[in-house]
């Protein structure tokens, strides 16, 4: 089912079968972190060390939230590229013309939508950084080559569920006049997300929703009956319509605007309905 929905994704966007690998500028968080918070000081939530990565080539812990590669790697390894590129706060002065060109993953686990989420590399800053990268871009090459490069590039976003994690932690129970202005808040946010990112030449947009986090192991532990907490799973699957109407309003207003959405809720659930079709790590052996 990751698999089907992976591919069908990125074949909405029109760019398999394309002459040449388009870039792909990645934001977002630990779902979507290739390494940024191994450079971040402090208590920052970090992954590089094992067993993370231990399916990942070499057993290597990069600082992927995962055992092995993570689903932006299997986006951009659909779309023609090694996996995901490297992060951000990984090149040096020597290697950075060589990477931006071809691609960047800004995100930071932890980080969420709003400013108050988690990471201290939020989503503004890590737009910040891409805005940087467009002026080193326009820079090498002018702001007409620049705009061009970057229409054909991928924009993925990968963000939301920890503002979730925080709203639920702080606020319980809430009414429902509470939670949708709590989604309305974090719409209107993420509209500002994507607006900057057009302003800055941004056209080809995947979205990644919010899963079905109430199901995650560690809210489930905290659950005394070991279920799902319903409470979390309604703030996403509203949070994920809000989004594909925002994402359809965009679109239609903004010129060359283009976007798909993966529901990561439903490839989840499937996932949890049939956990059988997961048998042997067949999915993870597709993509080698
Ligand atoms: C990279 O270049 C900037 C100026 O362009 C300089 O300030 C910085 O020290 C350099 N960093 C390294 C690691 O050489
Ligand atoms: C990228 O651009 C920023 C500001 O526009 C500049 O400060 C920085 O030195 C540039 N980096 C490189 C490696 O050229
Ligand atoms: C919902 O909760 C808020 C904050 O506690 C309260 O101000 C509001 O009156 C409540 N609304 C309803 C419909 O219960």
């Amino acid at each position: 089912m990751a698999l089907i929905s992976l591919v069908v994704f990125v074949l909405l966007l029109g760019v398999v079968g394309a002459s040449t690998v388009p870039p792909v500028y990645i934001f977002g968080d630990s779902t979507a972190d290739v390494g940024n918070n191994n450079f971040l000081p402090g208590n920052t939530a970090k992954a590089n060390f094992p067993h993370n990565g231990i399916d990942f080539p070499h057993q290597k812990a990069t600082g992927r939230f995962s055992n092995g590669f993570n689903g932006v790697d299997f986006i951009a390894k659909t779309m023609g590229h090694l996996r995901s590129p490297p992060p951000f706060l990984s090149f040096t002065n020597t290697t950075y013309h060589k990477h931006i060109f071809k691609g960047v993953n800004f995100a930071s686990g932890g980080s969420g939508i709003l400013d108050s989420t988690g990471s201290t590399l939020t989503m503004r800053m890590q737009l910040k950084h891409f805005s940087t990268v467009r002026s080193n871009i326009s820079a090498r090459v002018g702001e007409k080559a620049a705009d061009e490069i970057l229409s054909k590039s991928i924009f993925i976003v990968s963000t939301g569920g920890n503002d979730m994690f925080a709203f639920f932690a702080q606020f319980r129970p809430v009414n429902t006049t509470q939670r949708e202005k709590f989604v309305a808040t974090l719409i209107s946010n993420y509209e500002d997300h994507v607006k900057t990112l057009y302003n800055l030449g941004a056209r080809k947009f995947a979205i990644i929703g919010v899963p079905n986090v109430g199901c995650c192991p560690s809210i489930r532990s905290s659950n005394p009956t070991g279920d799902c907490i319903n409470d979390l799973n309604v703030y996403a699957s509203e949070f994920n319509e809000a989004t594909k109407s925002l994402m359809h309003k965009l679109s239609s207003n903004y010129k060359g605007m283009k976007h798909a959405i993966g529901s990561t809720y439903e490839v989840v659930s499937n996932i949890m309905k049939n956990p059988h079709e997961l048998v042997g790590g067949r999915l993870l052996a597709d993509y080698e």
